[in-house]
């Protein structure tokens, strides 16, 4: 079947066949790092930041070309013009650095080659780029072997090709299912997989828009937006690394967040009263489960008014969280948007007075329902309600508060369409737009506030924002987690491709609600669930009001005793969950990672949705089904070693192992490095005076590395180059391991004393152990694993083998 049948095929939910499209070049110019074209009834700019990441802007019907981006794209100076133009009969030739793209002069389109000549890109032969009325839409040719990942947050497998997917933030109660959509977040970015050459396309749009994967035509893929313009950047891999990393220079990184704030978090909604969070500390410190942080959800407020407490409920809070400080547990409060219309609350006041509510064209306020019963919701497009939303932090930050969790913000409202009425109004500092253009900025709006405010109320040290809804470039001011899922074995399953994907769109610190929100948890299942939850980037226990108790002792000793092994797990792998949450504030690079970014040329990775990385040394397989004591997975080609067991396992092929309920089947890649700690009840609860590195030899001939980044994990100081670089090298030969410790930077008073090395997987006797020249007395030795301390200022230890 030709594409030309292919496309009219049925009548999807966009037609293709209505809309305009490009029609031959008319003229061209170039401009410093822009070419601009000229077409009957449109124009377009090429743009190029650097050799392989350009922008695309499409302007029709008589607009000029609009530059202005969302807020999603990040204040940036990149730029590249050093291209090489030429003009052939049929095409114009722009050749970069590490591209080369070809314009078709008489029916336009665009390919993308690399340097080798191979097409990695190409607009679809038939439509190209077109519109129709208010819409824009960008066709592009697909090859099937080709993968598709990214979008955020979405149901469905790590491949998210076959579906069509929809742009627009909307508070999803109904059970998350197979084909649910949309969710919470709006990340219009895609990543298009190959092995040799990978790239993603930002679309630039806040309207709602649409990513059609296949569903409509064999041969193509298509996004299109309701509104707004076509603004899209093709961002080249070849990896997917580089296509993830590329990407955070145009929508930024995260920041490096509060350590704490990656260790366990208990929540439900909601604890009250006072006794009620006091009792829950108590357990926890009893029982040494270990925690960082308790969530209050909204019966803390008086009437569920924001920025109030029920002094029944919560006579002291400033006391609590002094208490709950003192113990090592940091308190994070839910706020969401909705203001209720009382005349005589403050915030309503403030909100009518000076004009900071959305308001429809002929001057009414937007009222509807949410959980205070009739609300104003302000209007985070201007900066002066910024300005006043972060103001309103210190009144938390001056009782004891450390974060704050910005719920139904999508904004959620109980009417018909569940949100704002899209003709509501936003005034966006002087460029005005509809509800329209801002519905799917409202939450990341609101957590810019948030982000901002906390950051100047809490003096220098680095706040922590959890949200539900979002847009490109949430990363930079909050965490994410998934809203309501359910009660459901399915729903640890769902999580494990939805968070893979929100990583590789930039969300690195996302995660779950362990145990699931809605209907009853029981032991197994939250067993199951806290196991996946040790090694996901965000770590907290919720459920809704009407479900039973799922803390960690809810459901009897035996479910507990595992529970809190995992737990004490997340504190152990903490040096490395941080060390990983550094990198991915350098590099973009998530934390946890589908299989195929570490193994871009194993086709057995290319949609494996139920385990994953941490980082790129462990791999982590969840079991998600009740009554198993077995579970299989795959373990790509190297060896690999049981972290259980240690046990030595080839890969390259599927395993079943054992996975009985006190067992997560975790496996560490051999030739890594791996930094593990002492047992902690919270993040600062005492020095981590030894860390272990455990090295996992891989055969002879085998060389390692680590580089540790280590700061005080709560302030901006790293920002002034107070923290440390440590690299740990080694290498592995016949007769003799060296192993190197270069401190790189060394500008923060280490906790760390000494190291314990442990040497895994090692099959032949130490005969001798040198530490900078000095032979070593003590060590042990047996079962293949090598033994011994040292302090952590030396430089070099030789072991001598038989
Ligand atoms: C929403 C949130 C949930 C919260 C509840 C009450 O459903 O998604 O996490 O507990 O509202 O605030």
């Amino acid at each position: 079947m030709d594409s030309s049948q292919t496309l009219l095929q049925g009548k999807s939910r966009d037609d293709s066949s209505d809309y305009h499209k490009l029609s031959g070049i008319l003229d061209y110019e170039i401009k410093d790092n822009e070419i601009c074209l000229n077409f009957k009834h449109a124009s377009l700019a090429i743009k190029f930041l650097t050799a392989d990441i350009f922008r695309v802007v499409m302007a029709h019907s008589g607009q000029k070309i609009n530059y202005k981006s969302t807020d999603a794209v990040i204040e940036h100076n990149l730029t590249y013009d050093d291209f090489i133009f030429t003009e052939k009969d049929s095409e114009l030739i722009i050749k970069t650095d590490k591209l080369v793209l070809k314009l078709k002069k008489e029916n336009f389109l665009l390919q993308v080659f690399n340097q080798q000549g191979e097409l990695i890109h190409q607009d679809h032969s038939q439509y190209a780029l077109g519109w129709k009325k208010q819409k824009v839409r960008a066709w592009k040719s697909f090859e099937q072997a080709q993968r598709f990942y990214g979008l955020g947050e979405k149901t469905g497998w790590l491949d998210k090709k076959g579906r069509l997917y929809e742009m627009w933030n909307h508070d999803t109660f109904l059970p998350h299912v197979s084909d649910t959509d949309p969710l919470y977040q709006s990340i219009p970015f895609l990543i298009a997989f190959n092995p040799q050459n990978s790239y993603g396309i930002y679309f630039d749009n806040s309207y709602k828009s649409f990513f059609d994967l296949g569903s409509e035509g064999q041969d193509y893929f298509s996004f299109w937006a309701e509104g707004g313009d076509l603004d899209y950047y093709f961002v080249n891999g070849p990896s997917l690394k580089e296509v993830v990393s590329k990407y955070s220079q145009i929508t930024g990184t995260m920041p490096l967040p509060p350590k704490w704030s990656l260790g366990y978090h208990q929540s439900r909604y909601s604890y009250y009263p006072q006794a009620e969070v006091e009792q829950l500390l108590k357990t926890f410190r009893d029982k040494e489960i270990p925690c960082d942080a308790f969530h209050f959800d909204i019966h803390y407020m008086d009437q569920y008014k924001i920025y109030t407490w029920d002094e029944d409920r919560f006579p002291d809070p400033e006391a609590m969280f002094a208490e709950m400080e003192e113990n090592g547990i940091k308190a994070v409060t839910i706020i969401d948007p909705g203001v209720k219309t009382d005349p005589e609350y403050k915030l309503y006041q403030q909100g009518m007075e000076n004009d900071y509510f959305c308001k429809y064209l002929d001057g009414r306020v937007f009222i509807d329902k949410v959980w205070p019963g009739s609300c104003a919701f302000p209007d985070f497009t201007q900066s002066k309600v910024r300005d006043w939303w972060a103001g309103l932090q210190k009144d938390y930050t001056d009782l004891g508060v450390k974060g704050i969790w910005n719920d139904m913000n999508e904004p959620a409202a109980f009417n018909k369409t569940d949100t704002m009425d899209v003709e509501v109004m936003h005034q966006n500092d002087g460029d005005a737009g509809t509800h329209r253009r801002f519905h799917n900025l409202y939450g990341f709006l609101e957590d810019k506030a948030t982000f901002e405010g906390l950051k100047e109320s809490l003096n220098n040290e680095r706040p922590f924002v959890l949200t539900r809804a979002g847009f490109a470039g949430i990363q930079r001011y909050s965490a994410v987690w998934t809203g309501d899922n359910r009660s459901f074995w399915d729903h640890i399953k769902l999580a494990m491709p939805m968070l893979m994907n929100m990583g590789l769109s930039g969300i690195t610190f996302c995660g779950t609600d362990v145990g699931g929100f809605t209907g009853n948890s029981n032991g197994e299942l939250l067993t199951r669930w806290t196991q996946m939850g040790a090694f996901v980037p965000f770590f907290r226990n919720h459920c809704e009001v009407r479900a039973i108790s799922q803390e960690p002792w809810s459901f009897g000793e035996k479910y507990e005793k595992i529970i809190k092994k995992y737990i004490e797990l997340r504190y152990k792998f903490i040096t490395h969950i941080y060390n990983l949450f550094y990198q991915a504030s350098q590099t973009g690079i998530p934390l946890m990672r589908p299989l195929i970014m570490e193994f871009p040329n194993d086709r057995e990775c290319q949609n494996l949705s139920d385990q994953f990385m941490v980082g790129d040394s462990v791999l982590v397989a969840p079991v998600y089904q009740p009554d198993k004591d077995k579970r299989m997975l795959y373990l790509p080609e190297g060896k690999w070693i049981d972290y259980w067991t240690k046990e030595v396992y080839q890969g390259g092929k599927h395993l079943i192992v054992d996975a009985p309920l006190e067992k997560m089947p975790i496996f560490i890649k051999a030739g890594s490095i791996l930094p593990l700690n002492d047992k902690l009840n919270y993040i600062g609860e005492k020095e981590i005076e030894c860390l272990e590195m455990n090295i996992f030899l891989n055969e002879e001939n085998n060389l390692g590395n680590y580089q540790l980044y280590d700061d005080d994990g709560l302030s901006y100081n790293y920002e002034n180059g107070v923290y440390n670089i440590t690299e740990f090298k080694y290498q592995y030969t016949d007769n003799q391991i060296i192993f190197n410790i270069d401190r790189k930077e060394q500008n923060y008073q280490q906790e760390f004393k000494d190291y314990k090395m442990i040497f895994n997987n090692l099959n032949k006797d130490p005969l001798n152990i040198y530490v900078d020249g000095n032979q070593l007395s003590e060590f042990s030795y047996s079962d293949n694993r090598l033994e011994f301390k040292v302090p952590v200022v030396i430089n070099k230890i030789t072991i001598e083998l038989s």
